[in-house]
């Protein structure tokens, strides 16, 4: 496994529409396993294949460093409730702005044996999986701030 180079604000690659996952390939296991050590290696909750240039529908996620999940040709089937926070993207380094999201989410995807699966999260699960599905979709979530996209390091130098 390794870690892969992650593409930031302004590289196309983010703004596409990835294609689904037809089959488990080893090079795709490979994929799945470099984006975990990328994504926990930058500190991040999550991470979609198109941050590390790859069109597919795939995204990892861990919101507590023990809870790593995998979802493959994922779909939103269920939203409800809302939350506003601040949110923040592996490739958008150093920033963050206020995002509104569903407060529940329920997914269905698909596992890296293939199998479906449901996830439901609440919170900063939903947040993060409402995030990674958008990349799927060529979506960042600086078009979904509400008010200026903040610098993190000068709001701690405001406290
Ligand atoms: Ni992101």
């Amino acid at each position: 496994m390794a870690i892969r180079n992650i593409r930031e604000l302004g590289d196309e690659v983010l703004e596409a529409v990835c294609r689904p996952v037809t089959k488990m390939t080893p090079h795709t296991l490979e994929l799945i396993g470099d984006m975990f050590d990328t994504m926990y290696e930058a500190n991040g909750v999550g991470l979609a294949a198109p941050q590390v240039g790859v069109l597919r529908r795939i995204c990892v996620i861990d919101v507590t460093g023990e809870d790593p999940y995998v979802l493959i040709n994922p779909e939103i089937i269920m939203t409800s409730g809302e939350q506003t926070g601040y949110e923040g993207c592996l490739s958008v380094p150093n920033k963050t702005g206020t995002v509104t999201r569903p407060n529940y989410v329920k997914v269905k995807a698909l596992n890296k044996d293939m199998e479906e699966y449901i996830l439901e999260g609440t919170e900063l699960l939903a947040r993060a999986i409402c995030h990674e599905v958008d990349h799927l979709d060529g979506v960042m979530y600086t078009t979904k701030v509400e008010g200026d996209l903040k610098d993190m390091r000068t709001m701690e130098d405001e406290d």
